[in-house]
């Protein structure tokens, strides 16, 4: 991993194109972030298990699931199956998040844990913790849609967290997920996130490729 990666969120993607638009990115990019909504946790719907399993097969770029939806624990087989590298649900949807990053791991997946901009902080501390989990992602938005700004306190939370993290020697990836753009990544990525996400950023660009070209160069990362 470089030290700073792009994950394109592919939920701004034009799904009749969808492997295009993959492609486009590709030779600039590492991962791939995928948003699941099931219309109960968020207000809106999008991809699930098939839309993936596609991918999967076309593609081998890292593919970074972001599950929003209120009972992960049902889904988190599926999802490992359908071939997710990293699979990441919501604090605020798990009675046993510890339990739960416990199983993403025994079906060979790294496992992620993601926070709502109104949950407080704190709710993720015990996270912070070397080895309690692979990936921790800062929503920045409140998560349902793509094309938000991004919330301002993000930063505050992250540079939290990436001091929390470093302070216990965790290696966990600190992720930030909304808003990020040209006008935002570098202050998400100087506040010591890892790995951001761009959705409208890089899919909503004419030139995918050329968009998350230029988001890595503003964080001095040459690709
Ligand atoms: C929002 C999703 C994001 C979304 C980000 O709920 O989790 O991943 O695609 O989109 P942008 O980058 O446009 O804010
Ligand atoms: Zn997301």
């Amino acid at each position: 991993m470089r030290e700073y990666e792009l994950s394109p969120s592919l939920l701004s993607a034009d799904f009749g194109y969808v492997m295009r638009d993959v492609e486009s990115i590709t030779p600039y990019c590492s991962f791939l972030h995928l948003d699941v909504m099931d219309g109960h946790y968020v207000p809106n719907l999008t991809i699930g298990v098939p839309v993936i399993k596609s991918i999967r097969k076309h593609s081998d770029l890292i593919l970074d699931t972001h599950l929003m939806i209120t009972n992960p624990e049902e889904f988190i087989k599926p999802f490992a199956d359908a071939g997710s590298d990293y699979i990441t649900f919501h604090v605020e949807c798990t009675e046993d998040p510890v339990k739960l990053i416990s199983d993403i791991r025994s079906l060979g997946k790294k496992a992620g844990i993601a926070i709502h901009p109104d949950t407080p902080a704190d709710a993720l501390y015990p996270f912070m913790k070397k080895g309690a989990v692979d990936l921790i992602l800062v929503m920045s938005v409140r998560p349902g849609f793509g094309g938000q700004s991004y919330i301002p306190e993000s930063t505050v939370r992250i540079a939290d967290y990436r001091k929390r993290l470093d302070e216990n020697g965790s290696d966990a990836i600190l992720s930030v997920d909304g808003g990020i753009n040209i006008k935002t990544v570098k202050e998400a990525s100087e506040a010591g996130a890892r790995l951001l996400v761009a959705g409208s950023a890089v899919f909503g660009h004419e030139d995918p490729g050329q968009a998350a070209k230029e988001l890595y160069s503003l964080i001095g990362v040459e690709v």
